[in-house]
């Protein structure tokens, strides 16, 4: 029997790169499309060219210029919410559950490893049901300053998500070199049950 059954392994895969793709887009958004930056920008820009502008005009153009972008953080938050509930029901095959197996009989350092996934999962959670909630807000009849406090708390979290991805790809790599060869190509091809 293989160690990471196929389902598993497609969903790992699709979920690092919609996550890669969320982090992207908030890159995005607090860098280059920033929208303090940008209307600067235009502000300055216009006034070379005599033309006068608000600093509500300004704002008004950098959001709209930064719009098509953000649409795709939308687009990859359903896709997101879609994988999590996915890997709820993973949890149900022998792949989803094997990190979290024998807990007792594991070393120090696997026992760390499967309480950060675990948190994970849980910050995970919390961001789609927040991204959710702040995107639907109307819908759900939660008044702007609710909607506008969630965002608060979604952007705090994020954190941990930009924390924890840089540490799994080294930590993986690292493993890989030592003494767990073959773990990144497990997930791959799936690797066989010790
Ligand atoms: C792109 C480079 C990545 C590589 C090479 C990689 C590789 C791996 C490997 C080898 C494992 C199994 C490790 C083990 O058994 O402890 C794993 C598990 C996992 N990876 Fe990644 N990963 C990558 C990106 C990501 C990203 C971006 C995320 C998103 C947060 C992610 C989330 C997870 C999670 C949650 C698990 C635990 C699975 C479980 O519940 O057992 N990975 N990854
Ligand atoms: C791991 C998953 C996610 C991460 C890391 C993430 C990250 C972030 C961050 C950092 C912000 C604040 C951006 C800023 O103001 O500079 C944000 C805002 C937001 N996110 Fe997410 N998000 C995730 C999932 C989702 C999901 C599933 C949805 C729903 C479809 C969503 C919808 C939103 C919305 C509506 C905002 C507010 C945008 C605004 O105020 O214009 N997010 N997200």
């Amino acid at each position: 029997m293989k160690k990471w059954r196929l389902d598993f392994r497609v969903w790992h895969w699709i979920h690092a790169t919609v996550i890669l793709g969320l982090l992207g887009t908030v890159f995005l958004r607090k860098t280059f499309l920033s929208w303090r930056a940008n209307s600067e920008l235009i502000t300055q820009k216009l006034s070379e060219i005599n033309i006068e502008v608000t600093s509500d005009q300004a704002k008004g153009l950098a959001t709209a210029i930064r719009a098509p972008m953000w649409e795709w953080h939308i687009l990859l938050g359903y896709a997101f919410a879609i994988l999590v509930l996915w890997r709820l029901l993973l949890f149900f095959t022998q792949s989803g559950k094997t990190n979290y197996q024998n807990f007792k009989e594991k070393t120090l350092h696997k026992k760390i490893v499967a309480l950060s996934y675990i948190v994970l999962y849980a910050v995970l959670l919390f961001m789609a049901v927040s991204g959710l909630a702040i995107h639907f807000h109307e819908a759900l009849s939660l008044t702007k300053d609710t909607a506008h406090d969630i965002k608060e708390i979604h952007e705090l979290v994020y954190n941990a998500v930009l924390i924890f991805v840089p540490l799994h790809i080294i930590g993986v790599i690292l493993a890989e070199n030592r003494d767990e060869k073959g773990i990144i190509s497990n997930m791959i091809h799936g690797g066989s049950q010790t």
